[in-house]
């Protein structure tokens, strides 16, 4: 059984959050060093550091190094502390991982910068935990719901070791799948604009040594109508109380071709990924980025100067399309608690 990259994405070295550079991969290795709030706001909007797990232990690590910096011989300034925080979890808006870690750190705010520190570094423990618990399951799940041979799976974005802290949640399911023998080959949507899927998801795969092929988002639902796909498995960046997900965008799209072609679209998130204060997807602020990330192809511009864009990094794709989602606690079937297409649903649980 090949090797499997155990190294944590984010960790805290005297006084700064270290975690490599996810621009530049895989050809590059830069590590990045931050040691101010500014550095850390910046690596997350310019998704040095990315995937929804992974934000929010930044944003928690990153409550810390504000406490830090912010106590001095009177004591720790709380009000800027709270600021601090503030512009961590405003840094992207769709992710519910960021806001809910952010908070979730500033309980401990009163007992100072060692307990805030503390509480970082047991979310990044526990999503280690959540991480493992939920690929075991979606793996489970995966082989209940596919024919018994080793599967083609699809997948969108990343959503390997590097986006959370260090166990991937539909990657890891698929690394899960493979250390079982039950892999012949993940198909990797290469996920424009930022190609996630192309720079990331094929490197964790190769790193793996799990078989692999790039296509281009388009190509997907075709490959589902020609057979080539056995099962979807997607990540999520926040999940509304219904089964609404919330993911990178296309995967609306891969999610209403798997349901045309009965093929079982499973999203794997831990339950810092759900947002059950919203009833449905309808509540969730997409992150619209960047023209040049439409305009541009890796820097280099290829539409005429001007051209107007829609950029949004997320859709949201309805629950009633969702064969399952998975989390370190539970699956559950949104389609099965609506009643709706119950007998669909009996097909995929052959
Ligand atoms: O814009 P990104 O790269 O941060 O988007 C990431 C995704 O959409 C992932 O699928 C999601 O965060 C889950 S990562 C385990």
């Amino acid at each position: 059984m090949p090797r499997r990259a155990t190294t944590p994405s984010l960790t805290w070295d005297d006084g700064a959050i270290l975690t490599v550079d996810q621009r530049y991969l895989p050809h590059e290795h830069r590590t990045l060093r931050l040691t101010t709030v500014h550095q850390l706001v910046d690596a997350i909007k310019t998704l040095a550091i990315r995937g929804a797990p992974a934000i929010g232990l930044a944003g928690a690590l990153g409550v810390a190094l504000s406490a830090y910096r912010h106590h001095t011989a009177d004591g720790l300034d709380e009000a800027a502390v709270r600021a601090d925080a503030e512009r961590i979890a405003a840094a992207r808006p769709t992710a519910v991982n960021l806001s809910w870690a952010v908070r979730h750190v500033l309980t401990r705010l009163p007992e100072g910068p060692r307990a805030l520190l503390a509480e970082a570094t047991a979310l990044l423990a526990q999503d280690v935990a959540a991480g493992r618990a939920a690929v075991t399951r979606a793996a489970d799940l995966v082989e209940s719901l596919t024919p018994d041979r080793p599967l083609r799976v699809l997948t969108h974005c990343n959503t390997g070791r590097l986006a959370t802290a260090a166990t991937g949640t539909a990657l890891g399911a698929i690394l899960e799948l493979a250390d079982r023998g039950r892999i012949a080959e993940v198909l990797v949507d290469e996920t424009r604009p930022l190609l996630q899927g192309a720079r990331l998801t094929a490197w964790e795969l190769g790193e793996a040594e799990v078989p692999y092929r790039l296509c281009v988002d388009s190509a997907a639902p075709a490959a589902m109508a020609g057979g080539l796909v056995d099962c979807v498995l997607v990540g999520a960046d926040r999940i509304a109380a219904n089964g609404d997900v919330a993911n990178k965008i296309g995967t609306y799209a891969l999610a209403v071709a798997a349901a045309r072609h009965r093929i079982p679209f499973v999203v794997v998130a831990p339950e810092s990924t759900w947002d059950r204060e919203l009833a449905d997807g309808t509540g969730i602020v997409v992150e619209e980025r960047d023209p040049a990330e439409v305009t541009s192809v890796l820097g280099t511009p290829v539409a005429p100067a001007g051209a107007r864009v829609h950029n949004p990094a997320f859709d949201v794709t309805p629950g009633d399309l969702v064969t399952a989602i998975v989390s370190e606690h539970a699956v559950v079937r949104p389609y099965a608690t609506r009643g709706r297409l119950a007998t669909e649903l009996a097909a995929f649980s052959r």
